[in-house]
């Protein structure tokens, strides 16, 4: 085993948020409503009716969160910024006092030289763009673009490295195939001109981007893919979810091209979505980072329903986190591993932007979360070691915060946050990465 700090120099340590997840001031200063006010508003969509109404606070508590980021000792932090701030109605006019949120927290950040990398698309698409069809209307995908150049020319000057979109695989799947998420569309497979739309979102956006001298990442959830068995329907099984999670969304951005889409049964064109010169748009701009979202493998087999092209089924003999995640952190050295092997020339540095595990509160202290995070650091460093580039990692998260469908009973922060209370209180994982943070900066062993 290679040293666990045994990192490429430059090496950036960070923790990860977003919006709707922290910010809270859902109707404040002129912030429009997003996707996710109304679906949290559907009885029965989230947990025990949980809300991001109030969340962490962050909107009026930043100064204290930033805080908390300097007693870490970050080089980065990777937050998202609400589009319903920026734009209430997702088009036209721009919402000074959203702007100047943004600014605010942004210039905090550098005063504790902290950088900031933003994420312009969390999943919190403005109402009014659902409303004529969300990202299932092309015309988004240029509503994003505009989006992106109204906070590239604000805030370009200060932030050199930007990311699009947070993980469209999921957005797509829960949120417009399964319904789990908002906007809660449950179209399966006809949900796919969905994620066709967030990458050329993604292209029209990079490109603007790029014109203002900015470097671009996407950040995409992926998964090691793992057949149940050798038998030949796991295995086709298992080639057709890897299609589903890992290559729709990452072969477009560096290919130029769609995986073969009809061992999902979708035709080539997505439902009539893709245009000609779609994926020149796609690609043509280039990443200069992919930002890679890990949390477990997937196992695969086949079928049980003929409707379908595959089951997920559980990983056995591995623990689990609180949310029943399977913990294999060497699927963190496989991924990477494999990335590099599979695009070869076309893979730009990877920079690990999401990974971690939510502990159950009654966890004290926190050491699940310290083994986890201890351990994926340890394959990341294995996958350095074989040759992999890959630049920073940014834990999720920097809060325990609102995890989406299941409210805030899944806790992934470094540090406590009483909902009652707005208290926080560093766990200590926030400890341990403090403390490892500083031995590799100074470059001592442990
Ligand atoms: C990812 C999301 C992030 C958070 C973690 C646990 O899929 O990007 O917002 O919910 O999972």
């Amino acid at each position: 085993m290679p040293d666990r700090y045994d990192l490429p120099p430059g090496f950036r340590w960070g923790a990860a948020t977003a919006a709707y997840q922290i910010e809270g001031a859902v109707a404040e200063d002129g912030r429009g409503p997003s996707v996710w006010d109304t679906f949290v508003a559907r009885p029965g969509a989230v947990r025990d009716g949980h809300t991001g109404a109030v969340a962490c606070d962050h909107y009026h508590r930043y100064p204290e969160d930033i805080e908390l980021m300097r007693g870490l000792g970050l080089d980065g932090y990777r937050f998202s910024i609400a589009w319903p701030r920026i734009q209430p109605t997702g088009a036209g006019a721009v919402n000074p006092a959203g702007l100047a949120f943004y600014d605010r927290l942004v210039d905090a950040l550098l005063d504790a030289g902290i950088t900031p990398l933003p994420t312009l698309f969390h999943w919190d698409l403005p109402q009014a763009l659902e409303d004529t069809g969300g990202w299932l209307d092309r015309d988004t995908a240029y509503r994003f673009a505009e989006y992106a150049t109204v906070m590239a020319d604000r805030l370009g000057d200060r932030i050199p490295t930007w990311i699009t979109l947070n993980e469209p695989f999921v957005h797509t799947v829960f949120g417009y195939a399964l319904g789990t998420h908002a906007p809660g569309r449950a179209l399966m497979f006809e949900a796919l001109p969905a994620a066709h739309h967030q990458l050329l979102g993604h292209g029209l956006a990079a490109a603007a981007l790029h014109e203002r001298g900015l470097a671009v990442m996407l950040s995409n959830n992926l998964t090691p893919v793992q057949p149940a068995s050798a038998s030949e329907p796991d295995l086709a099984a298992a080639a057709a979810y890897d299609t589903l999670h890992n290559r729709l969304f990452t072969d477009p951005v560096l290919l130029g091209r769609y995986p073969d889409l009809s061992v999902l049964g979708v035709p080539d064109d997505v439902y009539g979505a893709v245009r000609p010169g779609d994926l020149e748009l796609i690609h043509t701009p280039g990443l200069d980072g992919l930002g890679v979202n890990y949390y477990n493998p997937t196992r695969i087999a086949a079928p049980t329903d003929p409707a379908l092209p595959f089951d997920l089924v559980d990983i056995p003999d591995v623990p689990h986190t609180a949310f029943g995640w399977p913990v294999v952190p060497d699927g963190l050295r496989h991924l990477l591993v494999h990335l590099r092997d599979t695009y070869r020339a076309a893979l730009p540095p990877l920079t690990i932007t999401e990974n971690g595990c939510s502990v159950d509160e009654t966890a004290t202290p926190d050491h699940p979360r310290i083994d986890y995070l201890a351990t994926h650091l340890d394959a990341l460093a294995q996958a350095a070691a074989e040759g992999v580039d890959v630049r920073g990692y940014y834990t999720w998260s920097l809060l325990d915060n609102f995890e989406w469908a299941e409210g805030y009973h899944q806790r992934f922060g470094l540090v406590h946050v009483d909902f009652a209370t707005q208290r926080r209180t560093p766990k200590a994982s926030y400890a341990w990465y403090r403390d490892l943070i500083s031995a590799h900066r100074s470059g001592r062993e442990r």
